[in-house]
């Protein structure tokens, strides 16, 4: 991990309210990881953090959902200006249980880490992302997965309802899931009942991002791990 100010390449809007920044960064990551991104005029204290969505030679790019100050802030940037990176952070995927076929399950902003995982699982990878109603970058899915399939609540766009009606747990080796907290709950029960192993990467309010100050503390069966260090991705038996 290392602390880079980088200049940004390309800050745009995709969908309404959704924001994909690239930025210049070299050096390796894992699908999963993160960075604390932060703004160089102090206008928020806190960094926050903002998964990899996909990693180029010399770039890395986020997808995010401008929401509070500091995404807000954000997205307002421009082509050219700076920002302050800390990363890569966190566990990230472990690529080596991520064998045979897999389900990758996202919903909204949540997808924002599975596209570089698919894009390394590639065709093994079967795809499923849920929606509101706007969809956002389900194009760059499609180019690596084995299959995508698109669920929006209300029809508007691919299947109808819920992303999680859509998945047979049985079919797969192993489940990947990013998104709301009560679409990864029923993911969860769905891999264990069907006897398949099941990955959630977690989403904690994060101060430092480094293990230090215990603010994103994750409570699991094997005591007390930090979602920031130790995560964000758990596997789901661990998970209480
Ligand atoms: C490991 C990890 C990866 C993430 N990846 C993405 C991503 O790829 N795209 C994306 O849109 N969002 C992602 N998030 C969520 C994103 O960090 C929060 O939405 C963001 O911090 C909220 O900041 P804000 O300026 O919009 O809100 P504000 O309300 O201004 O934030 C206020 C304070 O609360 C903290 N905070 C508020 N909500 C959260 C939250 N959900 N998680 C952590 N801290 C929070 C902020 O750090 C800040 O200190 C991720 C969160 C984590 C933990
Ligand atoms: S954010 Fe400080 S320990 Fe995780």
């Amino acid at each position: 991990m290392k602390v880079v100010i980088s200049q940004i390449m390309e800050n745009k809007s995709v969908s309404d309210g959704i924001f994909k920044l690239t930025a210049e960064f070299s050096g390796g990551m894992k699908p999963g990881q993160f960075f604390m991104l932060k703004t160089l005029d102090n206008s928020f204290l806190l960094p926050r953090p903002i998964s990899v969505n996909d990693v180029g030679v010399k770039e890395v790019t986020f997808l995010y959902r401008a929401e509070g100050k500091g995404t807000s802030k954000l997205s307002s940037m421009k082509e050219g200006e700076e920002l302050q990176l800390f990363g890569p952070l966190g566990n990230g995927f472990d690529m080596q249980e991520l064998k045979g076929k897999i389900a990758v399950v996202g919903g909204g902003i949540g997808i924002a880490p599975l596209l570089y995982l698919t894009k390394q699982l590639s065709r093994n990878a079967h795809v499923y992302l849920g929606f509101k109603n706007c969809v956002y970058t389900v194009d760059e899915f499609e180019k690596y997965a084995g299959q995508v399939l698109i669920v929006t609540e209300d029809g508007s766009i691919g299947e109808k309802g819920f992303v999680t009606d859509y998945v047979d747990f049985s079919k797969y080796d192993a489940v990947v899931t990013c998104g709301p907290e009560i679409m990864m709950k029923k993911i969860i029960t769905g891999c264990k009942e069907a006897g398949v192993k099941c990955y959630a990467s977690l989403e904690r309010r994060m101060a430092c991002g480094m293990g230090v100050c215990l603010g994103c503390t994750v409570v699991t069966k094997n005591g007390n791990k930090r979602a920031c260090k130790d995560g964000p991705v758990f596997m789901s038996e661990e998970l209480i």
